[in-house]
C-alpha cells in the first residue's frame, strides 16, 4: 500500500469511471488508515458504499467509509445534500455493530444542504410525471434538494441553529412545492420530523472549509472519497440521466471548499466490466444470459434500492474519458474476479456515428440508436483468482486482460480487486 500510495502524495480523490458502483468503497477502506481525514464533497444517501471486512458486510451511504478505522476523521462537505433522519439511522445502525466512537469523529458543514420528507416526495412525483422517459433516480430526494438550492430557496444546515428561522423556512418551501406541484404536504410533520433529529445533529456541524485548511496547514493527510461516478456528473454524463452534482473531480474543490491545486493524486476506479443502474444510454450493455450470469455472479443488485444492476462489456472509450476529463494518475480494476469461467472476453475500443468516430458517450436516443461500437475480443480464463496476492500469479490471460485495458484507457492500472474482502487486492508499481 504505502508504494501504491506514494506517488500520489497527501491529498488524494477517489473517483468512479463508469456509472457508479465501481467499488470505491473498498479501496477507499484499504487506504483510510494512511489518512488522518475522509471527505465526501458531493451527492447524499443516493451513494451506497458496500465493504466486507471480516465477514461483516458494512453499508455507508451519506457516510465516509472509512470511518471504520478508528482513528480517520469523516467529513461531509458543503457540496452534499445531507438527509438528517438518515444520517442519525446511519450512525445507529453503524454504533450497533460495534464500531466505536463515530460521533465525534463526524464533521457536517454548516453549508450542505438538507434534505426533507417532501424531497422525495418530489423526486418521486417527478418520476411518475416523466413515465417512460423517467431517470430512474434512488428516489432519495437528491434532485429536488439541489433544485431548491440552486433557485436559492435552500435550507442548509446551519438554519438548524436557529429553530424559528427553521420553521420560518420549512413552512414558506412546503408552501411553495405544494402550491408549484399540487402536492398535500404537512410542514407541521415536516418541520417536527426534523426537530426529532435537531439536538443530535448540532454538535456534529461545523465549517468544514476552515477544518481542512487547518488539516492542509498541518500537513494531514485528506482523502476525497467521490460517490457515484463521471458518467452521472451534472455537467460531464449523460445528461439527463445523471445525478444532481458535480461528481467528477472539479467537485472535490467546489464541495469542500479545498484549493484544487492542493488536490496532489486522483485514482480512478474501473470496474472489469460495465454496470450502470436507472435509465440512459450504456453502449455495451448485455441483454441477454450473459448478462444476467454477470448480474449474479457480481452481485449487481443496487447497495441503496436493491435494484438489479444493467450489466455489460467494459467500455474503455468510457473508461479513457474519465482518465482524461479528470487527469487520473492511475486506475483500481475491480472485481477481476468475476469475470472467471467465460470464455471469450469483449472490450469497447471505439464508437463510429454515421461512419465517423465520436470520443463521448452520445446523449440524444437517435444517436444512440446509430451508434457502432467496435470491439476486440481477448481470450478468458477458468481459474479462480481470491486469494491472489501478487500480479505475476494471475493466469495469462487474466493479465493479458489488464495489460490490453490500460493501454486502451491510456492510464496504468496499479490496484486490482480480486476478491469481497479488504485483503483481495493486489497493487503493482
Ligand atoms: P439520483 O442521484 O437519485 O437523482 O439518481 C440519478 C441517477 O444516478 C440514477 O440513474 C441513479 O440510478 C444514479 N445513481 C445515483 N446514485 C448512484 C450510485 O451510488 N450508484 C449508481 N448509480 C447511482
Amino acid at each position: 500500500m504505502q508504494n501504491f500510495l506514494q506517488p500520489l502524495g497527501l491529498n488524494v480523490g477517489v473517483i468512479g469511471t463508469q456509472w457508479g458502483d465501481e467499488g470505491k468503497g473498498k479501496l477507499v477502506d484499504a487506504m483510510s488508515a494512511h489518512f488522518d481525514y475522509i471527505c465526501r464533497s458531493t451527492g447524499g444517501a443516493n451513494a451506497g458504499h458496500t465493504i466486507y471486512n471480516e465477514g461483516k458486510k458494512y453499508v455507508f451511504r451519506l457516510f465516509p467509509s472509512g470511518l471504520l478505522h478508528p482513528d480517520t476523521i469523516g467529513v461531509i462537505g458543503n457540496g452534499t445534500v445531507v438527509d438528517p433522519i438518515d444520517l442519525i439511522f446511519e450512525i445507529k445502525s453503524l454504533e450497533e455493530t460495534g464500531i466505536e466512537n463515530i460521533r465525534p469523529r463526524v464533521k457536517i458543514s454548516l453549508h450542505a444542504h438538507l434534505v426533507f420528507e417532501y424531497h422525495k416526495t418530489i423526486d418521486a412525483e417527478l418520476e411518475r410525471r416523466k413515465g417512460d422517459k423517467k431517470i430512474g433516480t434512488t428516489c432519495r430526494g437528491i434532485g429536488p434538494t439541489y433544485n431548491d438550492k440552486i433557485s436559492r430557496r435552500g435550507i442548509r444546515c446551519e438554519d438548524l441553529l436557529d429553530k424559528e428561522l427553521l420553521k420560518e423556512k420549512v413552512f414558506a418551501n412546503v408552501k411553495f412545492h405544494n402550491e408549484t406541484l399540487g402536492l398535500n404536504v404537512d410542514a407541521e410533520e415536516e418541520f417536527q420530523k426534523i426537530m426529532s433529529v435537531r439536538d443530535e445533529i448540532k454538535p456534529l456541524l461545523t465549517d468544514t472549509r476552515i477544518l481542512l485548511q487547518e488539516a492542509l496547514r498541518d500537513g494531514k493527510r485528506i482523502l476525497f472519497e467521490g460517490a457515484q461516478a463521471h458518467h452521472l456528473d451534472i455537467d460531464h454524463g449523460t445528461y439527463p440521466f445523471v445525478t444532481s452534482s458535480n461528481v467528477s473531480s472539479g467537485g472535490i474543490a467546489t464541495g469542500l471548499g479545498f484549493p484544487a491545486r492542493k488536490i496532489t493524486g486522483l485514482i480512478g476506479i474501473a470496474k472489469a466490466y460495465t454496470t450502470r443502474v436507472g435509465s440512459g444510454p450504456f453502449p455495451t450493455e448485455l441483454n441477454d444470459q450473459l448478462g444476467e450470469d454477470l448480474r449474479a455472479a457480481g452481485g449487481e443488485f443496487g447497495a441503496v434500492t436493491g435494484r438489479p444492476r444493467r450489466c455489460g462489456w467494459f467500455d474503455a472509450v468510457v473508461v479513457r474519458n474519465s482518465v482524461e476529463f479528470n487527469g487520473l494518475d492511475c486506475i483500481n480494476l475491480t472485481k477481476l474476479d468475476v469475470l472467471s469461467g467465460i470464455p471469450e472476453l469483449k472490450v469497447a475500443t471505439k464508437y463510429l456515428l454515421d461512419g465517423q468516430e465520436i470520443r463521448t458517450v452520445p446523449t440524444t436516443r437517435k444517436a444512440n440508436q446509430k451508434l457502432e461500437v467496435e470491439y476486440i475480443t481477448l481470450p478468458g480464463w477458468e481459474e479462480d483468482l481470491s486469494g491472489i496476492k501478487d500480479f505475476t500469479d494471475l493466469p495469462e490471460n487474466a493479465r493479458s486482460y489488464v495489460t490490453t485495458l490500460e493501454k486502451l484507457i491510456r492510464c496504468p492500472i496499479r490496484a486490482i480487486g480480486v476478491g469481497m474482502d479488504r485483503q483481495d487486492l493486489i497493487f503493482r508499481d
